[in-house]
């Protein structure tokens, strides 16, 4: 089996998963979530790298061939230097990959949807919600003034919507109060926004509560379909990797805290009840 790694620090990354298997449902799928060490959004960029770099391995020992990081937080802070530094010394391009690059490879959720919104916007005006980590890191920025330079981004980290999704509070009055001040703060900053993206794979849980405090004319970016359409046209131009992909139609998950906890989550993230398997990580 060789499935397509798909990693997070913990629930937020079954709503991306969600959106690949309905593009791509022939593939086998193995789901990480590191929810014992979750949040990232806090936490150092050393930290975060050091547990995304883990992780990453862990799914490489398991057979995936690419390794898709679903969350916003470990794509801002650790996967440029899994993508330059580890891979190209752990999986040294082959004779047999034409395109010089890694054999194995590492994809994040930030590139896919920053190219996306460039067709969206027409104020040229674009906002980001996201954890504190992403909003810091500037990554949005970067890649958006490589890919968009035109495009002026304005980000509003969200510290406590994180904690509201993973305390099942999305539909609670604090919700209302959290998520209506920080839309609030980000529109004060620049009133010509009218596209968010949602930067954080946990956001989509409170999309109505969001759309609710956000005027109509605002749209509001779920990044899940747009990286499963990047993940798509990548499969189309780097055949060779999607032919080492196992094709078997499946989803296995694990997480680093107690499985009985999984279940309840992936209900709610996923839309269905899946079981998990315990890991740990040696340290
Ligand atoms: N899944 C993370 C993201 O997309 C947020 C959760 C966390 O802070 O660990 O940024």
């Amino acid at each position: 089996m060789s499935p397509i790694g798909v990693f997070d620090s913990g629930y937020g990354g079954l709503t991306v998963l969600r959106e690949i298997r309905q593009l791509m449902p022939e593939y086998d799928y193995l789901y990480l979530g590191d929810n014992a060490r979750a949040p990232y959004g806090p936490r150092s960029f050393e930290r975060v790298y050091e547990f995304t770099s883990e992780a990453v391995r862990r799914l490489f020992e398991m057979g995936c061939p690419l390794v898709i990081l679903a969350c916003n937080t470990a794509s801002a802070k650790a996967l440029r230097t899994i993508q330059q530094h580890d891979l190209p010394q752990l999986f040294p391009p082959t004779d047999a990959q034409p395109d010089g690059l890694p054999s194995r490879r590492v994809l994040g959720v930030i590139r896919p949807t920053v190219e996306a919104v460039g067709e969206l916007t027409h104020s040229r005006h674009v906002g980001i919600v996201a954890t504190q980590g992403t909003i810091a890191s500037q990554t949005y920025e970067l890649e958006m003034a490589k890919l968009h330079p035109d495009i002026s981004v304005t980000g509003q980290a969200c510290p406590m919507w994180v904690p509201l999704v993973e305390n099942y509070e999305f539909d609670s009055p604090g919700a209302d109060y959290f998520v209506q001040r920080d839309i609030k703060h980000l529109l004060d900053h620049d009133p010509l926004i009218d596209t968010i993206i949602l930067g954080c794979t946990h956001f989509p849980l409170l999309y109505h509560k969001i759309r609710a405090y956000t005027p109509r004319h605002i749209q509001l970016i779920s990044q899940g379909e747009y990286v499963a359409r990047s993940l798509h046209d990548y499969f189309s131009r780097h055949s060779d990797l999607a032919a080492r992909v196992s094709r078997g139609a499946s989803a296995r998950f694990l997480t680093t805290e107690q499985s009985s906890n999984f279940s309840p989550a992936a209900t709610l993230f996923l839309g269905q009840a899946v079981e998990a398997e315990h890991i740990t990580f040696g340290n």
